[in-house]
């Protein structure tokens, strides 16, 4: 293969700048000529391509966010924006696509290679949501920033005896919740994966005030089906305990990302680019324990994720 193209697609998450510079790097260093493609999918419809060369990806491997920028496509779902997509690799003579996204992006790939683009995916996301692959790039640091923020939280709801409802994003998964929840110590993890029991929640805060303690920490997915400030005001209302909301939101998809995030992002984004010089067919790129994987795009999503949030949520009652 003689050219590649790299984009960036849907939520930003920490770590893509890594993996574009490492897509981008591993090309030239291969041989192959690489093109950026601005704002995703949109970008690709609306032509915004251009030749990066070793200088486009310099001091980016610290940075959050996304130097090739990204967005949410309705219009490549479109059978009109599609054909205009394919127009347009077709234009600039691009042979193979590095898609860098969360489950929209990759399902993009998979629509993609279907009408012969070589594409392969990278697990670009904080949510940690996606069946073939044991972590997403910026899924670590967004725990981590998550994590800051119970600290900091702990303190002041200790202080005033509070308790506080701290919401993390993870759309329909609850991985940040749980690891961020279990590490930083917190007395409730609530998450969509597992039934919601309001009755229990009140009678583990009563039975810690009866004992004499006298803050808690709730940590929320944002997936569960009660909001926070209907879940705030019933467990007031049931308990008498005086009871704060934090939603975190954008804050936990910015930030430096963390080593692992760099690490997953530099050894994924280098492997899609060895298996587009070796002639493979279109992967989703993963990680599976220590081992950088490559599944085939079309069956990457097609099993659901395993959760391990009876086993979390388990552990960190017994140790709250
Ligand atoms: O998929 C990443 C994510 O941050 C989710 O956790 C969240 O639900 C969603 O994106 C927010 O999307 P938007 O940036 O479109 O508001």
């Amino acid at each position: 293969m003689k050219r590649i193209g790299v984009m960036t697609s849907g939520g930003d998450s920490p770590g893509m700048n890594a993996c574009i510079r490492a897509v981008v790097r591993g090309a030239i260093y291969n041989d192959m000529e690489v093109y950026g493609i601005r704002r995703g999918y949109e970008g690709l419809i609306d032509g915004e391509i251009e030749e990066m060369d070793v200088s486009s990806v310099a001091d980016i491997i610290h940075r959050g966010g996304t130097i090739l920028r990204t967005a949410r496509s309705d219009r490549f779902l479109t059978k009109e924006g599609f054909a205009r997509a394919l127009n347009m690799l077709e234009t600039f003579g691009i042979e193979g696509l590095a898609v860098i996204g969360g489950d929209g992006s990759l399902r993009g790939g998979v629509d993609l290679s279907q009408a012969g683009i070589t594409v392969m995916g990278l697990p670009g996301t904080i949510d940690n949501d996606l069946p073939y692959t044991d972590y997403t790039i910026g899924f670590d640091t967004a725990v981590n920033t998550a994590l800051m923020a119970i600290g900091n939280t702990r303190d002041t709801s200790s202080s005033h005896g509070r308790t506080t409802i701290i919401e993390v994003m993870g759309r329909h998964c609850g991985d940040i919740a749980l690891y961020a929840g279990l590490a930083g110590g917190a007395e409730t993890i609530l998450v969509p994966e597992e039934a919601l029991d309001v009755a229990d929640i009140c009678k583990k805060l009563l039975i810690g005030k009866n004992r004499g303690k006298l803050h808690s920490i709730i940590i929320k997915a944002e997936g569960v089906n009660i909001s926070s400030e209907e879940l705030r005001t019933t467990l007031e209302d049931r308990t008498g305990l005086e009871t704060r909301v934090v939603i975190l939101g954008y804050i936990q998809r910015g930030g430096s990302p963390t080593a692992r995030d760099r690490l997953l992002a530099s050894r994924t984004g280098y492997r899609a680019v060895e298996l587009f010089r070796d002639g493979s067919a279109s992967k989703a790129i993963g990680v599976r324990g220590e081992e950088i994987i490559a599944v085939e795009i079309g069956d990457a999503l097609k099993t659901p994720k395993r959760s391990n949030a009876p086993e979390i949520i388990q552990l960190s009652d017994i140790l709250s």
